[in-house]
């Protein structure tokens, strides 16, 4: 039987080994330890071990070829259960995310969404509060009980509300609701129902908020860029909205959100636990491993791109995007369990783009430090703070062809 993976053992410190690094820095250690220990390696705590894979085709094996056996997801997936219960959405096919009465709930959970963010962070920091019941009475336990109750009591009202009256809507949440289990023909329970739609709201809302967030810094930052991506929007800005037809017309815009999505993957990383013996790169791995397939890792590797340091969407043409099975580029995650919104994120992100840089101009603050912060998403450490301007007061064009029809985004 072959070996475990070579297991890290730097930097040294008499009390604190490589688990205590990482957690504090792993977008430098990560990378690092590959230079040191090759594709694969193992980070062990008297809390557990992880592994920690490098190499493509080990990306591969863990999350496409083999991924019956690491199937079960792991730690931060289990601050993240708090939220979403066990939601997962399996269903298929197009639909539109949800109606006008989900949708006009958006702006009542967004308070309890940050305040579950915000418990979810604290937790990750500090591993040790999952020794704490969580109804223990600690002022932030109980704004995270308090939060989590208003989310559920909406989340049911609308379930309740789309009970008594199914066929009116065609969304995701119909789908869910008509959803049954095969065999048995059973439909989900509510429980089952608020599940799933927590699982969107989360999964979708803070991933995409932050993608925005980095894409409007780094464009601001690349000149050469902006100007570009402001020649193709003007000149395919179309009269009369924007639809999903006309969005195929905007291909450098495209290409900014994929190089974006690579500079600063906001799931910067995706776990697994392995559940039956495998071999990966010619080592031993047991059941109950957490493997970890670091996705920014593969983004920035200078072994996979050419100056991966520079933004440059021209990495996304046509002629020089990397296909899918090189496994250098896969922000959504990759095989069965990758992102089921997907192709509704980069819509999003589509849309946004088009229409903020069609009217405005963004600039960061003045002396305004950006640093990337990986907890469960990468995201801005102290937020981005912009000068938005209008980009009518220094280019009439954009007022003369602007009507108030042409924000409609249908
Ligand atoms: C830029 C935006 C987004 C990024 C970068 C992103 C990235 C990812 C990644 C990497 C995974 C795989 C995690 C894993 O393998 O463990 C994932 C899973 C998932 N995403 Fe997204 N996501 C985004 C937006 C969205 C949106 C808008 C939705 C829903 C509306 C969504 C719903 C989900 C769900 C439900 C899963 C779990 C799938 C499963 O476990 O089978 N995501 N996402």
């Amino acid at each position: 039987m072959s070996s475990l993976p070579p297991r890290v053992t730097s930097p040294r410190h008499w009390l604190r080994g490589p688990t205590y690094s990482v957690r504090r820095d792993p977008l430098r250690w990560i990378p690092n330890w590959f230079k040191d220990y090759g594709d694969i390696y193992r980070i062990a705590s008297p809390l557990g071990q992880a592994t920690v894979v490098g190499a493509p085709e080990l990306a591969r094996q863990v999350l496409v070829d083999r991924y019956p056996r690491y199937q079960q997801k792991s730690q931060a997936y289990s601050v993240l259960r708090i939220l979403m219960g066990n939601g997962l959405v399996t269903s298929e096919g197009e639909f539109s995310m949800f109606s006008s009465d989900v949708r006009g709930a958006a702006a009542d959970v967004s308070g309890p969404i940050a305040t579950l963010n915000e418990y979810a962070l604290r937790m990750l920091r500090r591993p040790w509060l999952f020794l704490l019941p969580r109804r223990f009475p600690t002022p932030f336990n109980h704004a995270q009980y308090r939060a989590l109750r208003s989310l559920n009591e909406i989340v049911h009202g609308i379930i309740r509300a789309r009970r008594r009256q199914p066929a009116v809507h065609d969304d995701l949440l119909t789908m869910l609701l008509t959803a049954c289990e095969e065999g048995t023909g059973r439909g989900m329970t509510d429980e089952q129902l608020r599940d799933e739609v927590m699982t969107i709201f989360v999964a979708g809302h803070e991933t995409t908020a932050n993608a925005m967030a980095w894409l409007l810094y780094l464009v601001s930052q690349h000149s050469e860029v902006e100007e570009q991506l402001l020649a193709e929007i003007d000149a395919q800005w179309p009269g009369n909205g924007l639809t999903p037809e006309n969005l195929g017309a905007f291909s450098y815009t495209c290409q900014v959100i994929e190089e974006s999505l690579r500079v600063y993957p906001t799931i910067w990383s995706i776990g697994r636990r392995c559940t039956e013996e495998d071999e990966l790169g010619g080592h031993r791995i047991p059941p109950g491993m957490n493997v970890v397939v670091p996705i920014f890792h593969f983004h920035w590797s200078e072994r996979f791109w050419s100056a991966p340091e520079k933004f440059d969407p021209s990495r996304f043409s046509p002629e020089r995007r990397p296909p899918p099975e090189a496994m250098v580029y896969f922000p959504f995650g990759a095989g069965p369990r990758s992102c089921i919104g997907n192709h509704f994120a980069l819509q999003e992100l589509m849309i946004m783009t088009v229409v903020f840089h069609r009217h405005f101009q963004f600039r960061l603050q003045p002396g305004f430090a950006v640093e990337p912060d990986p907890l469960i998403t990468l995201r801005p450490k102290h937020g981005m703070a912009m000068v938005i301007r209008p980009r009518r007061e220094f280019l009439p064009s954009v007022e003369s062809k602007t009507q108030s029809s042409d924000l409609a985004t249908r």
